[in-house]
């Protein structure tokens, strides 16, 4: 299949590109389209064979359900039951933003959409070349991150062409993501709303808007074997570098003085190794293979929106042994922990 790269500003939108995009969602086919948090691979969400499609593209277990975009809060209705009245006060607050919310599902959406659950995830993304997307399309875009199965989710075009060129009839590319880490996941449909998968929007956020809040225990990587996490794709190992990377942790200079005798040894051995540290200490790791900065470590937007490309450099740059400081961050510190201890198969050093 040929994969059509479309170019669009988010200030001067092309009606023409957008329409084009929402003809080929209409007829079945597939579209990448940015979004604030990562880019999405966008089929029809109420059609049960373009979801298949989704699934194909991506090589990902069809268990695993997909997040049904909208762009106008009235359409929420349309796809979801029991609406109460926390869900609005987090859609007013948060809507259009990096927040999914879980419902109960309505039967005009396919279970193939929903992995075979009764539930449906719902999100109105907060960037304007989605929203006339999803407009265009029809109102109801399934979308997963657009990476393959298994891989780093993408915040740029080009990882989307990385991962998608062949695959999908289109790619839009609109510049890198603002946020660069996937929304948040809220469950709605108990009692008390459940954090599935932090993001941009804390738990501590929720928990101030809401007055009560729980944890997927799958949040912290902490479930034991047979215990299931809600949100079925915290099961697989996502988000994993090639190479073996290992998160240090620690005081400052003990972290630094660990990471510059693993990379003396690595190199001795003949092996390529990156390191991810941040402004204040990427001066100590002058010869790595590979040196990623970060930014500055108080700048936690900076250290989300960089974190999955230099997942993908390492790849990219075939590196063998990798090493990471940690990133304990006030707000999203823990969203941008959660992603980085799956890449290393939670291989922390403390020193
Ligand atoms: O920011 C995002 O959420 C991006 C952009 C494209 O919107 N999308 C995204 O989709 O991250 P995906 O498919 O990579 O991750 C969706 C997660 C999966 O872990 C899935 O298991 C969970 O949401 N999920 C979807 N529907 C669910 C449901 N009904 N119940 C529980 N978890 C659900
Ligand atoms: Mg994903």
């Amino acid at each position: 299949m040929h994969t059509r790269i479309v170019t669009i500003n988010e200030e001067k939108i092309d009606a023409g590109i957008i329409k084009e995009a929402g003809d080929i969602i209409k007829s079945g086919g597939l579209v990448a389209f940015p979004t604030e948090t990562v880019y999405g691979l966008g089929g029809n969400a109420l059609d049960p064979e373009a979801s298949r499609k989704i699934y194909a593209a991506k090589g990902r277990p069809s268990d695993n359900p997909l997040i049904v975009h909208i762009y106008r809060m009235e359409d929420l209705y349309e796809v979801a039951a029991d609406v109460g009245s926390k869900a609005l006060k987090l859609a007013e607050m948060f809507w259009p933003g990096p927040l999914t919310m879980i419902f109960n599902r309505k039967d005009i959406v396919p279970k193939e959409t929903t992995g075979g659950l009764d539930t449906v995830a719902v999100r109105m993304p907060d960037n304007r070349i989605a929203a006339e997307f999803i407009k265009a399309s029809g109102g109801f875009i399934a979308a997963p991150s657009a990476n393959l199965s298994g891989r780093p989710s993408p915040t740029s075009a080009k990882h989307v062409t990385e991962d998608m060129n062949g695959r999908i009839e289109m790619i839009i590319d609109g510049g890198s993501s603002v946020i660069g880490l996937e929304s948040t996941i809220v469950d709605m449909t108990g009692a008390v709303p459940m954090i599935l998968r932090p993001g941009y929007i804390s738990g501590e956020m929720v928990r101030e808007a809401l007055g009560d809040v729980d944890y997927d225990p799958a949040v912290f990587g902490k479930q034991t074997e047979g215990m299931r996490p809600k949100a079925p794709g915290m099961k697989y190992r996502h988000y994993a570098p090639k190479g073996e990377l290992t998160i240090v942790k620690g005081r400052r200079d003990a972290v630094v003085g660990y990471m510059k005798e693993g990379l003396a040894k690595g190199l001795a051995q003949g092996k390529r190794v990156g390191i991810i540290a941040t402004d204040e200490t990427i001066g100590n790791y002058g010869n790595a293979t590979l040196l990623m900065n970060m930014g500055a470590r108080e700048d936690e937007e900076s250290i989300a929106r960089h974190l999955y490309s230099v997942l993908r450099e390492c790849d990219d740059k075939e590196i063998d042994i990798i090493y990471s400081e940690d990133f304990e961050t006030p707000r999203m510190g823990q969203a941008i922990m959660n992603r980085l201890i799956k890449a290393a198969g939670h291989n922390i050093i403390e020193v």
